[in-house]
């Protein structure tokens, strides 16, 4: 895809701050520190576009970019970081659970796993709970550039074991490797 445009349009703390033209959505959902800002950063090709950091839980709120006008980008908040005892949904926050079951306008999910490590609890729990709705969904193993072509290959068909169903594509920030697979899968949910 072209990008023309790629804006931020704002940081939601609660629902009446989510976007309301209608404009499909993607959304982008995983670990803290698994990648999701870097990676939205490279399918736009703007580099500072949505804030990374070495500090995982950077990302706090529901952040909404618009691309080429016509649709939008939303970096969910990481789960996960220094509070695996509870539940996914007192870790998380309630506020990336409604914004999951109750948007519309939701084209695709993309839950981000990273592929040095096997799946977290929380990695799977999500998946289940992915699984079992409606929107098209898709892994995406993350930071390959950090493993040989050998042991990427053998953590993508664990992945691929312990997550059996959805599309499961490699990605590297660094390298750029996935990201035409990605844009593909992400234009044809949005032509759906
Ligand atoms: P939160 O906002 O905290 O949930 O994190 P995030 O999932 O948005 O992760 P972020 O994109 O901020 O990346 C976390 C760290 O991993 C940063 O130091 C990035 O530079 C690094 N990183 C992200 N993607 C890649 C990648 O593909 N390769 C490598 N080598 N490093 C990456
Ligand atoms: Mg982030």
């Amino acid at each position: 895809m072209k990008i023309a445009s790629a804006e931020f349009v704002k940081s939601a703390f609660e629902r009446s701050h989510w976007t309301d033209d209608g404009l499909p959505e993607i959304a982008f959902l995983g670990r803290s520190n698994v990648g999701k800002s870097s990676l939205l950063n490279s399918l736009l090709q703007r580099k500072g576009l949505a804030r990374t950091s070495n500090t995982p839980g950077r990302t706090q709120s529901i952040n909404f970019f618009l691309v080429n006008g016509s649709f939008y980008f939303v970096d969910l908040p990481g789960y996960g970081f220094a509070r695996v005892s509870k539940t996914m949904r007192s870790d998380w926050g309630k506020m990336a659970e409604d914004y999951l079951s109750e948007r519309e306008n939701l084209a695709l999910c993309i839950q981000l796993v990273d592929s040095r490590h096997d799946p977290t609890q929380l990695d799977l729990q999500l998946y289940e709970w992915l699984m079992h709705r409606e929107t098209p969904y898709l892994v995406v193993a993350t930071k390959a550039d950090k493993l040989s072509n050998n042991q990427f290959a053998k953590q993508l068909q664990i992945i691929k074991a312990k997550m059996p169903g959805p599309e499961v594509i490699g990605f590297s920030a660094v390298s750029g490797k996935g990201r035409e697979a990605l844009w593909s899968e992400i234009e044809s949910a949005l032509k759906s």
